[in-house]
């Protein structure tokens, strides 16, 4: 069993292959990571996997969107809870990894959903597991976005109950053949990516419907494997299986999950899959490739290098921030912006010198809103302590000085990064940014050459706003513990949602920039190559979108007819 296999390699082989993995996918200004020479378009993947075979049960759509705005989403004591029912399912799904619209240029024709992901291959697959939710019966559904069904994958053949009361589970896996397709050895990096811009998805979703979301970081990923069914070879295309991501608690009848962290600690997640084991399956996954030419076989020696066993996990310090920052956050519904949220292929230069697009508020504003806080979304479904920290190119926010700044997600952070960035730094926090926010200037000056240049040249990380780059507490995470690797990834992904969420609700937008030559970056902060404190896992970019009329927009589901849904 493939899924298995990891329990025969040492953390310290592991922790090798992980970290070669990473020095061989970096992007060099002389050498880009392994990747096809061409697209070999006869075998692009298809963009949604489905299992043939399985009853499906059709979800009902959005009919009258909820009205909890964008701001309420962070004040979750003030959103009321809804039951645990098939409608809020379908609500919270649509919501988080359902289709937002169909694009068409000529006679071409794509989706795109409420999670971004790069080029648009959406690697990342989901599976509920429920138990006593009116209109589904129990069992282990995988969801179909483009229909908006659940396809049933598996019955239990037990009543135990054995989730918390009013709560359900839902479980993430990644087909890195997707991503691997076009961009060959770092797909791997872009599915963990993709996978952390799906759980903030799911967060800010749950959170439309007064709910809450958590990462059961303990479980080990067999067990997440089992439960989804990901290891039963013969369901799946031997070089398209899926590889385990995550499991998620989503509870609905409590804002207050933390005042009762038992019950993350209290979902049985061994004897899930043991019942999953002994479960009824039913479908066969469809073929997404006739050929694949390539299949970069240190994909998937990493992720079996990565795979994580079960653990007992540790609290840590967490940091007591003042309440977030809410003043000039939109009003506008929160299912309005989610489902608007789009990638910026260019954006608009003219006028750029007139009027600043953002101002200093709003940049505090979404800093501070990827802070960790116990009962604040997205960053409130992690269970380790925030390891990433945003470098941040500061092009025109108004009554900022333009210039290279590193933004810290946690206070005990500063004397590593000032022993290991370039000692001549200013390391100056503006003048009236806000006391808990750990902002510093590094150097004063115009970044646009350098931000464009480090993202692969792309001019989107120069034309805009701001752009950003997320520099994770590298090697130390690791020792003992390779497969964190993902986690880190996640947590960039994460991140990335709350800036594409900020972006569209201050009239602009972002684009994720996974595009960018590593050890550039790392020099451009003192950094040397061969270091590894810190790593630069994620860029992002923020502006004024240039929109393509060429394309035509169509709306997500019109395909599908409304009369068979309630
Ligand atoms: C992890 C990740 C990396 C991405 N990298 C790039 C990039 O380097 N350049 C770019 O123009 N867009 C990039 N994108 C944006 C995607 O192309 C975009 O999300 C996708 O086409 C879907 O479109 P949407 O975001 O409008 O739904 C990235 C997105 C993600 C999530």
């Amino acid at each position: 069993m493939k899924h298995t296999q990891t329990m025969f390699m040492s953390t310290e082989n592991a922790l090798k292959k992980v970290l070669d993995y990473h020095q061989q996918t970096k992007h060099h200004f002389q050498r880009y990571a392994s990747g096809p020479d061409g697209l070999d378009w006869k075998n692009q993947p298809k963009a949604f996997r489905t299992f043939d075979g399985c009853t499906r049960l059709k979800l009902p759509l959005l009919i009258h969107p909820t009205s909890v705005s964008y701001n309420q989403l962070y004040q979750p004591q003030n959103i009321v809870s809804q039951e645990l029912s098939i409608n809020n399912i379908g609500q919270f799904l649509e919501l988080s990894l359902g289709l937002s619209a169909w694009k068409q240029y000529d006679d071409t024709r794509w989706a795109l959903r409420c999670n971004p992901s790069s080029g648009n291959l959406h690697p990342t697959e989901s599976y509920i597991i429920t138990e006593n939710c009116d209109g589904i019966s129990d069992g282990v559904y995988h969801y179909v976005s483009r229909d908006h069904v659940l396809e049933k994958r598996c019955q239990f053949n037990t009543k135990k109950s054995l989730l918390p009361d009013s709560s359900f589970l839902m479980g993430l896996s990644s087909i890195h053949w997707r991503e691997a397709w076009k961009y060959g050895e770092r797909a791997f990096r872009y599915c963990q990516l993709d996978a952390g811009h799906a759980v903030a998805s799911i967060r800010y979703a749950a959170a439309t419907l007064g709910w809450n979301a958590h990462i059961l970081t303990s479980a080990s990923d067999v067990d997440v494997a089992t439960i989804l069914g990901l290891d039963r070879d013969d369901d799946f295309v031997i070089t398209e299986d899926e590889y385990p991501d995550l499991m998620l608690l989503i509870i609905t009848q409590s804002n207050n999950l933390f005042s009762d962290p038992c019950l993350i600690s209290s979902v049985p997640v061994n004897e899930i899959a043991k019942t999953a084991q002994t479960g009824q399956w039913s479908g066969q996954a469809n073929t997404l490739s006739t050929n694949h030419l390539d299949d970069w076989p240190i994909i998937a020696d990493t992720a079996l290098a990565c795979m994580k066993p079960e653990t007992d996990e540790q609290t840590w310090q967490i940091s007591v921030y003042p309440e977030p920052i809410l003043e000039s956050g939109s009003t506008q519904p929160a299912s309005t912006l989610i489902k608007q949220r789009r990638s910026a292929q260019a954006f608009d230069t003219s006028g750029y010198l007139d009027k600043p697009l953002v101002t200093k508020s709003m940049l505090y504003r979404m800093l501070d809103l990827t802070l960790f806080r116990q009962t604040i979304p997205p960053c409130d479904v992690m269970s380790w302590e925030p390891r990433l920290h945003l470098l941040i190119f500061i092009h025109q926010v108004e009554g900022l000085e333009s210039g290279l700044y590193l933004f810290l997600r946690t206070d005990e952070i500063k004397k590593k990064f000032q022993a290991s960035l370039k000692q001549d730094f200013e390391w100056l926090k503006p003048e009236d940014c806000p006391e808990h926010l750990q902002l510093f200037r590094l150097v004063a000056g115009d970044a646009r050459e350098a931000a464009k240049t480090l993202s692969c040249h792309q001019e989107i990380a120069s034309d805009g706003a701001l752009s950003f780059g997320m520099l994770a507490e590298y090697k130390d995470c690791l020792t003992d513990k390779p497969w964190v690797y993902r986690q880190l990834y996640w947590e960039a992904g994460m991140i990335g949602q709350v800036l594409y969420l900020e972006a569209e609700s201050i009239g602009l937008r972002g684009t994720g920039i996974g595009c960018y030559f590593d050890d550039g970056v790392h020099n451009l902060i003192g950094i040397n190559e061969g270091e590894h404190t810190f790593q630069s896992l994620y860029h992002f970019t923020i502006g004024k979108a240039l929109v393509d009329n060429r394309l035509q927009t169509l709306p997500p589901y019109a395909h599908l007819q409304r009369s068979h849904f309630k």
